[in-house]
């Protein structure tokens, strides 16, 4: 939609290394992306690696983000990585609630609502996903599942923050799997999402961008893409290669 501005993100999850990032994020920041009605470019790599891309993507468009973030501000959580350490690498966008952390680290709606009111307290922009998976697709349930996932973040959110989100679905039988919703399909469940954004905050509606994630790749993106309600591409495998990501980001 023109109202918003298409954002393509790679999710690199745990891959990659130090050589290889080097030779990938060259190869965006060479990419000339044009700067006037271009969408945003934006790589979420591996928290290690942020000083890492921080550096090799200074001088070009590349934002860059994280894949996760503490529900918590400070203190004896060991091992975990707070919001304002995030913001230190010029981190502007977070993953949370992506269904490999709600699947292997059981994450609930609860707690991935407050990782996203802790990313706003650092000006971090949380990319919240939402998705359903196959038994629950079969059983006619997709548009109560995302709902529900959605609304736990609505919950803990003024209208103003609410508008600053950026929502992903990400349906789980498409991930990794080559296995694409349909345009229409996708763009149903987009609708129900900006729906219900809409039931709160009309600004909101208007305003927040919903990717699509699972399986867009160079040759089905553009057509998702010209679906109304979807506002952009939240891309694993297909980020890991320059080629690919680029070929992506020009289908939008
Ligand atoms: O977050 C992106 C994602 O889960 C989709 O992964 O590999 O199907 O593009 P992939």
């Amino acid at each position: 939609s023109q109202q918003r501005r298409t954002l393509i993100a790679g999710n690199w999850k745990m891959n990659g290394g130090l050589a290889a990032n080097a030779h990938l994020l060259e190869g965006l920041s060479l990419a000339s992306l044009d700067p006037v009605g271009s969408p945003e470019v934006l790589v979420c790599v591996p928290a290690v690696y942020l000083a890492q891309a921080e550096a090799s993507v200074k001088s070009s468009r590349i934002a860059i983000g994280a894949q996760d973030v503490s529900a918590h501000q400070s203190g004896a959580y060991t091992g975990e990585i707070s919001s304002s350490m995030l913001a230190d690498f010029s981190c502007q966008y977070v993953i949370v609630g992506h269904s490999e952390r709600r699947a292997y680290h059981h994450e609930s709606n609860e707690l991935v609502a407050q990782k996203a009111l802790q990313a706003l307290r650092s000006s971090i922009f949380p990319i919240v996903c939402v998705g359903e998976t196959l038994e629950q697709r079969e059983a006619g349930k997709t548009n109560e599942v995302v709902v529900t996932q959605l609304r736990a973040v609505m919950d803990v959110l003024d209208d103003g923050a609410l508008a600053r989100i950026v929502v992903a679905y990400e349906p789980v039988w498409a991930i990794g799997t080559g296995k694409t919703a349909t345009p229409e399909m996708a763009q149903d469940v987009h609708a129900v999402l900006r729906a219900t954004l809409a039931e709160r905050s009309e600004f909101a509606a208007t305003k927040v961008r919903i990717l699509y994630g699972g399986s867009m790749k160079p040759d089905n993106a553009k057509e998702l893409l010209a679906m109304p309600d979807i506002d952009g591409g939240l891309i694993g495998g297909a980020s890991l290669k320059a080629i690919d990501f680029l070929a992506i980001v020009n289908a939008a």
